[in-house]
């Protein structure tokens, strides 16, 4: 009986796997575009150096991380010494210098949480953010893909939770649910607790890379070659990390209590971060911490609506994943 049984169960699992290696397939972006991405980026550089011959553009975010998907928007990181560093006034000047290129829908967002020039090059169809200095994001960027190199699961698995949140549109953070920044270390969390692990802690491990960027040292190994065999004595697929992952935040996180903690590999306890109550617009009623800025939560865009919304949102897929014969087509279903 018991050999019937895993038969049935390996049948399941294979059947399941099928259907999320083609979505995940289906999302990889093309190498041409890449290279299309890189083109636009070197001539944004050739531009932004007439005016200021030693800054630097850094791409950063999805197109870098390995986590973006086919027909992404590109973020650009604009690294630039200044005396009087006025980011409103560079903005203006740094839309000025695009317009008169020809690059199209330039918008200069000078009054945003983080100043950036809006574009689009009409060339490629690629549209592009632009921020400054925002050094942070580049350090996670590395972070985050040095991740990936590791285990082939992690980018299937995060593709798939991006693709899944998108549709069902609980990746919108002005309307009070969640970033894929936040969602791809919602999936690195989630590998580095699975018995046996799949994903190590590159933070707790010797440091093998360092910056300081705005006071804040980030270190972690990033030797990550070494490191690709790490999850084989783990053998769970892609279907049941999916089904895993949903069942845990449906049904398993503790949200009163407790933060992930990616900076640890663990979880970690609100009342050590003194993130219990409401300070501010902060509710933290869902705990995500930054790894380098560790005052951020990344779930303080939750209020008491987009809660619900959102564990309704993980206990819906997690009931897909348990019961639907063919979960593809619910899971994805937009809302
Ligand atoms: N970022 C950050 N802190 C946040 C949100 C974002 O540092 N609270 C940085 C991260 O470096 C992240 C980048 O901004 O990689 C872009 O964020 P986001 O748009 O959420 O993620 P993408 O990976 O670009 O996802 P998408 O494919 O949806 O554009
Ligand atoms: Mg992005």
């Amino acid at each position: 009986r018991t050999y019937k049984r895993q038969i049935v169960c390996r049948r399941d699992i294979d059947v399941f796997n099928v259907p999320f290696l083609a979505i995940y397939e289906s999302l990889i972006p093309p190498e041409e575009e890449k290279l299309k991405q890189k083109q636009l980026v070197a001539l944004l550089e050739k531009l932004v150096s007439k005016e200021w011959p030693a800054a630097k553009l850094y791409l950063y975010g999805s197109c870098a991380n390995s986590f973006g998907v086919s027909k992404s928007d590109i973020d650009v990181c604009l690294a630039i010494e200044e005396a009087d560093l006025d980011k409103a006034k560079i903005i203006m000047k740094l839309a000025d210098i695009f317009q008169s290129d020809n690059l199209q829908n330039v918008q200069a967002l000078t009054r945003a949480r983080v100043p950036i020039v809006k574009l689009m090059d009409p060339v490629t169809g690629i549209s592009c953010d632009i921020c400054i200095n925002n050094l942070l994001a580049v350090v996670n960027t590395k972070l985050l893909q040095d991740y990936a190199r590791i285990d082939p699961r992690l980018r299937q698995l995060a593709f798939i939770i991006k693709h899944w949140a998108k549709s069902r549109r609980v990746n919108e953070t002005y309307h009070g649910t969640l970033s894929s920044y936040a969602y791809v270390l919602m999936c690195i969390h989630y590998l580095q607790m699975r018995r046996p692990a799949i994903l190590p802690c590159l933070q707790e491990m010797e440091t093998t890379y360092s910056v300081t960027v705005d006071d804040i040292h980030c270190a972690f190994f990033d030797k990550v070659e070494k490191l690709s065999d790490f999850g084989r004595h783990n053998k769970e697929t892609i279907a049941q990390l999916v089904r895993g992952f949903f069942h845990y935040w449906a049904y398993c996180h503790d949200y009163a209590n407790t933060v992930i903690s990616v900076r640890t590999g663990s979880i970690i306890s609100k009342r050590e971060k003194d993130w219990t109550r409401r300070i501010g617009n902060d509710r933290h009623l869902i705990c995500i911490e930054d790894p380098f800025e560790t005052s951020h939560d990344l779930g303080r865009v939750v209020d008491k609506y987009s809660i619900k919304v959102l564990r309704e949102e993980f206990e819906r897929a997690a009931e897909v994943m348990q019961n639907d014969p063919n979960p593809c087509f619910k899971l994805f279903e937009p809302y």
